[in-house]
């Protein structure tokens, strides 16, 4: 019996709102598997009253599903360990039997920070600063310390004494010492410090690969989590505005470890409006007081760095764009409630070029996309609801579906789906869980 393969998507930048629906849709689930990407993520779900931030654990790990950080995954050992005790204190304990970490993740290590420190591309892109990038060039380079190696002590060791950026950086505090008898001090602290972390980590080592194909041998459910967003995808995305994984759809069988044929379902999630973090062409972006009162009502902050985030209208183009690099099954849109009050929304439908093309998708090129006038349709506005009378709504909506929504509201959701081509399956009207309204068959 051939189990279900879901996977969950980003449509835009990253930021949708994945967390939440991945937990609703892992109240079914038996497996969550998370493909990609390290702790650049933030991922937030809101349970029983309470707030969980996740940066490198699967959103499973807050219902106690099994939770596996797969091998496409880059994992700092460090965060993972701090991850793992802050929800401790919130009220979730993570054992061997929810959490597994493929034994080929590859780590971030201090000298992967360092690399990002030094590269400038913080300030040029706009990274996390968590060494994202400088760890999945060493995997590609094939000179990255895997899961496995790294709760190997000697493999652990070796590696820690290889390498030459390390030793610049060391060399640099040397004081009075020899540059070698120093770098020998300061690799001894990053071995124990590491090494300690090994230990607590060894319990979770698995094969992630082989036990996704193996449950969904069984007939069970998996939902594979893409963190970041389709337009950050390396190689698709508005590079080099970008991060150094693939969210796409297709990156959870690279990630995973599973054929295409495992996935049946693509989810993609979109905010009812777009926002971006760090740098990056953004056609539709509101600089004004509109984008201001977005950010201020969306708590459009980043989660793992705290940065403002970029604003603008709903994006079409982009949106039609990430459907074909994912071929969505249908559409989750997040965060209506923020656009109430509200009194003329926008949609961009097309892009106006330089040379006067009408492009109804993303040019392939981010410097064409820098050039690109956004063309908008028009939509009446709905009001502004109180957190009181959006619960009313969600409620009113297990009965009737979005008719339970503002018409203008419903108006709002059905042109995007027209435009887009894809179904709505949801819309979310509150951070919380059950703020959501799905469609009536
Ligand atoms: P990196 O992933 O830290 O290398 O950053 C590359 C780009 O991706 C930067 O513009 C980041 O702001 C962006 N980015 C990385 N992770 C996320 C995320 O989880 N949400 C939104 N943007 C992200």
């Amino acid at each position: 019996m051939k189990g279900r393969g879901i996977v969950v998507v980003g449509a835009q930048f990253g930021d949708e709102g994945k967390g939440r629906i991945v937990d609703e849709l892992s109240e079914t689930a038996d497996i969550v598997a998370r493909y990609q990407g390290g702790s650049n993520a933030g991922h937030t779900v809101v349970a029983e009253g309470r707030k969980h931030k996740l940066h490198l654990l699967p959103t499973g790990v807050v219902r106690r599903r099994r939770s596996l950080v797969c091998a496409g995954v880059v994992v700092d050992p460090l965060k993972l360990l701090g991850e793992i005790k802050e929800l401790r204190e919130n009220g979730i304990a993570i054992d061997e039997n929810v959490l597994g970490i493929d034994v080929r993740a590859q780590m971030v290590m201090p000298w992967h920070r360092e690399a990002e420190a030094q590269s400038g591309l913080g300030a040029a892109i706009g990274t996390t600063g968590q060494g994202i990038g400088p760890a999945y060039a060493d995997a590609t380079a094939r000179t990255g310390l895997r899961f496995a190696e790294f709760l190997d002590e000697k493999a652990l060791a070796q590696k820690i004494s290889e390498r030459t950026v390390a030793k610049t950086v060391l060399a640099e505090t040397s004081g009075g010492k020899s540059v070698e008898e120093e770098n020998h001090g300061l690799e001894k602290i990053m071995f124990n410090e590491y090494s300690r972390a090994a230990s607590e980590l060894e319990k979770f080592s698995c094969d992630a690969s082989g036990e996704i194909n193996e449950a969904l041998g069984r007939g069970k459910r998996v939902l594979f989590e893409g963190a970041q967003g389709t337009l950050l995808d390396n190689t698709f995305g508005t590079y080099p505005f970008v991060t150094s994984s693939h969210p796409i759809a297709g990156g959870a069988c690279i990630g995973a470890g599973v054929g295409p044929s495992a996935i049946d379902e693509v989810h993609g999630i979109a905010k009812a409006y777009t926002t971006r973090v760090g740098t990056g062409p953004f056609p539709t972006e509101l600089q004004d007081e509109l984008g201001e009162f977005l950010v201020e009502k969306g708590g459009e902050f980043g989660t793992t760095t705290g940065r403002r985030r970029r604003v603008g209208w709903l994006d079409v183009c982009m949106l039609r764009t990430s459907d074909e690099l994912n071929g969505f099954t249908q559409l989750h849109l997040t965060k209506l409630d923020v656009l109430g009050g509200i009194s003329k929304l926008k949609i961009c439908i097309a892009y106006e070029m330089p040379d006067r093309r009408v492009l109804k998708k993303m040019p392939a090129l981010s410097t064409e996309l820098e050039q690109a006038t956004p063309q908008y349709v028009e939509m009446e506005g709905f009001e502004q609801l109180s957190g009181e009378d959006w619960r009313f709504v969600a409620t009113e909506g297990r009965e009737k579906g979005f008719d339970a929504l503002p018409k203008q509201a419903v108006e709002y959701v059905k042109k995007v789906e027209s435009l887009v081509g894809v179904r709505i399956a949801s819309v979310s009207v509150g951070p919380e869980r059950g703020m959501k309204i799905t469609v009536k068959e």
